[in-house]
């Protein structure tokens, strides 16, 4: 039966010795405690870093353990004083956190970490390697494995795999900062369905995508050489019953039973002692800590008739706290609190109270149950899963959640005070409207808001995430055509072999040779030019380049060859030795009308051009930026939709819009020479869609080869000119 493994670099426990005893405690964070819950409720294995040394723990201890782990399903990968350093805590969390929460202040890149971060990803690819078998689906998360899919779908392409990122990504412009860009999206790649929070982290990874590999995108789809990705977005929910419920059993619960930061938070009620706001974070620069005090301690100054009325809660669990931002926030946030308590406080009233901790399940669902105002205001954060826990926690509907727009769960939680985190001012008006929000209005907001947490649930998340992904697993490759292989290629040779009389029509660019983004440039190697004329010296064989550049252009290229060209897509024709006919000769007059728009657009596109040719005109934006490319086409193609008339037609080829008189094409000018002679072999290749039509227009017997991975009506495909070529070399007398 198939296997379902999930890998992320932390386990969910963690392990740490206390007293001489081994202590297994839960981690925080929200990959952790969301995860958590798929994991319970499904047959799936764990794979991760119980958060120690291996340099800390005997050898033979770290084996039990790893025993004790494995029988609730979690195999623990471990890392060393020096991983830890150089992949956790450098790599991963001094460079890709940083950069991907837009502080580019605190990025640091170090070539020594980043090798490490190759070893470790390598690591876990390995222990995934050693579990799977042939039909299991494997879900690898966040920043610190972004090289996981790659090395793992090298290995073992029968296996599915989903990859889900958890912190946002990056604008193109702060992501193209990265040293090692190319390699991390590449390794995102291995995967085959790639899920992020929100649409903007989704445009944003499709965009580098584009304009750093160079890949083609249509819509949400990547076009690898063999293969397609998805990418969606899946915002993450919490485990609402679990929250809701336990909730409900506090409120029901005996008071002998209560915690003792349960009969605090009582008594401060009972006293009358004023609203609680809550804040609970981990302590991170990304979570806005520092301002969300400043904010307070202005709204202290603008509203002094809150004295004694409001208090601020703030809960800081430890993280990271080796990363020297991250000592530098602790230090700043007890002095900025000292500072505001020192200020403010009264005999009876201290106006922030501090915990640099974490609290059980329990606990946190008092802290939620029993404040008034959440206050989740991250000046950059992936999703946010307190801003939904505290909503589930509201049985009767009342409480304000005041929410940052930079919070992937602003995009969910229209419902909330939604606040720009860095506008002090604002942020504390904003306190002052949640505290006097009407209870109806507060029940208004939370019904609604509720309902989403809800239904979006984490069951849901995991669920629409696996099902899509359960989807692709069955999904026929996108190649109807079938991939040339060795034994294709035995079975083409002993036709040519058998056969007396051959054509071989060849496309140029794209098939014999690569494109290059200055269309002069793309010129065929030796080699190509020595297997067309081995071919070409054969009598039995007939070779025909059929383009779509001039006639100019192909003399100079092949001058040395005694080949058949047809350039133009069909306009122009000529045999070895002769000259040039033009075919189906029309009148040319549309281009006076086509040009002034294809120049207009020319303008407006840096780095489009316009080739102007006998019988057509096409315009070239492969080197344009990408998305800008793509935009413009499709407004070209509008504006010259409605020109179109019968004797002209536009092509939509690889980053060209051809504009052609229509009477003629490859397909009508291929089967032209296919019905001339009784060929027993006929070789047809081409990458573009003005290939198609020869594809379609031959009979189905013939050979036919698309280059590369786009759909098409050929019978085979290879991925690249090179293969086609090595295919070609094949074929000798
Ligand atoms: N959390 C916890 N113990 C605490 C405080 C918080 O387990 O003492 C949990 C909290 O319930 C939430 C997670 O930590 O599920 C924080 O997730 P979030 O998405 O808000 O932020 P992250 O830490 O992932 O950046
Ligand atoms: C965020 C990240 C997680 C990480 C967690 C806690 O939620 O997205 O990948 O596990 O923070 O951070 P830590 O460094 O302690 O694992």
């Amino acid at each position: 039966m198939s296997k379902f493994i999930i890998v992320s670099n932390r386990l969910p426990i963690k392990i740490e010795k206390e007293q001489n005893q081994w202590i297994f405690s839960p981690t925080s964070g929200g990959l952790a405690t969301g995860l958590k819950s798929v994991h319970e409720n499904g047959k799936s294995l764990w794979i991760g870093w119980p958060g120690i040394s291996s340099d800390d723990i005997e050898k033979e201890e770290y084996q039990l353990l790893s025993k004790d782990l494995l029988a609730t399903n979690f195999k623990p990968i471990s890392l060393s004083n020096e991983e830890i350093d150089d992949f956790y805590l450098g790599l991963s969390n001094k460079c890709i956190w940083p950069l991907f929460h837009y502080f580019k202040q605190h990025f640091q890149f170090d070539e020594q970490q980043w090798e490490s971060y190759v070893k470790v990803n390598q690591k876990f690819a390995d222990a995934i390697l050693e579990e799977i078998e042939a039909g299991d689906q494997v879900w690898i998360h966040d920043y610190q494995l972004l090289l996981v899919p790659e090395m793992v779908k090298s290995v073992r392409k029968d296996v599915t795999i989903g990859f889900f990122l958890h912190i946002p990504f990056p604008s193109f412009e702060i992501f193209r900062i990265f040293p090692k860009r190319e390699e991390l999206l590449k390794g995102m790649l291995g995967s085959d369905l790639i899920g992020f929070h929100t649409y903007d982290y989704q445009r944003h990874f499709l965009s580098s995508v584009r304009r750093i590999l160079h890949l083609n995108v249509n819509f949400n789809l990547i076009q690898q050489t063999d293969r397609e990705i998805e990418v969606n977005t899946f915002p993450m929910g919490i485990d609402y019953e679990k929250f809701e419920n336990t909730a409900q059993a506090h409120t029901k619960s005996k008071k002998e039973t209560y915690s003792p930061l349960r009969i605090e938070l009582e008594k401060h009620k009972e006293l009358n002692h004023g609203k609680i706001i809550l804040s609970i974070d981990r302590l991170d620069y990304t979570k806005g800590v520092i301002n969300r005090v400043k904010s307070f301690e202005l709204f202290l100054k603008q509203y002094p008739e809150y004295k004694e009325k409001v208090r601020l809660l703030m809960v800081l669990v430890p993280s990271r706290s080796n990363v020297s931002h991250y000592k530098k926030l602790k230090r700043e946030t007890d002095e900025i609190i000292g500072r505001v308590n020192g200020n403010f406080a009264t005999v009876n009233w201290t106006p922030i109270w501090y915990y640099y901790r974490s609290f059980d399940f329990d606990d946190l669902i008092d802290l939620y149950r029993l404040s008034d105002i959440a206050m989740v205001t991250p000046l950059r954060d992936g999703m946010n899963l307190v801003a939904k826990e505290y909503l589930a926690t509201r049985i009767n509907n009342d409480g304000v959640l005041i929410l940052s727009e930079l919070a992937g769960a602003s995009k969910e939680l229209h419902q909330s005070l939604i606040v720009n985190p860095f506008d002090i001012t604002a942020l504390s008006n904003t306190i002052h409207e949640a505290l006097n929000m009407p209870y109806e209005e507060q029940v208004e907001r939370n019904i609604e808001l509720r309902e989403r947490v809800k239904r979006y649930n984490v069951t849901f998340w995991s669920e629409t995430f696996l099902k899509e992904l359960d989807t692709l697993s069955k999904k026929i490759p996108i190649h109807k055509t079938k991939r040339v292989t060795p034994q294709i290629i035995s079975k083409f040779e002993e036709q040519y072999s058998k056969a007396n009389k051959r054509l071989f029509l060849l496309d140029y660019d794209g098939t014999l040779v690569p494109f290059n983004k200055n269309h002069k440039k793309a010129l065929p190697t030796q080699t190509v030019l020595n297997v067309l004329s081995d071919l070409n010296q054969d009598p039995k064989n007939k070779v025909i380049i059929i383009s779509g550049r001039p006639p100019e252009f192909l003399d100079q290229i092949f001058k040395d060859l005694t080949l058949t060209m047809i350039a133009e897509h069909g306009h122009f024709e000529k045999e070895p030795n002769t000259e040039w006919i033009e075919k189906n000769a029309s009148s040319s007059n549309w281009m006076n009308h086509v040009y002034p728009i294809l120049q207009q657009f020319t303008d407006n596109t840096p780095g489009t051009f316009i080739e102007k040719k006998r019988n057509s005109l096409v315009w070239h934006y492969r080197k344009t930026d990408p998305e800008l490319g793509l935009i413009k086409s499709e407004e070209l193609k509008t504006v010259l939709a409605s020109m179109l008339s019968n004797d002209i037609s536009l092509m939509d080829g690889d980053k060209i819009i051809e504009v052609t008189t229509s009477t003629t094409n490859k397909g009508i000018a291929s089967y032209d020479h296919f019905s001339k002679e009784p060929y027993d072999f006929v070789f047809v290749a081409g990458d573009d869609v003005t290939d198609e039509n020869m594809f379609t227009q031959l009979p189905l017997e013939v050979i036919s080869i698309k280059v590369g991975n786009k759909k098409s009506a050929a019978k085979h495909s290879v991925s690249a000119p090179q293969e086609l070529v090595e295919v070609l070399k094949q074929f000798k007398r």
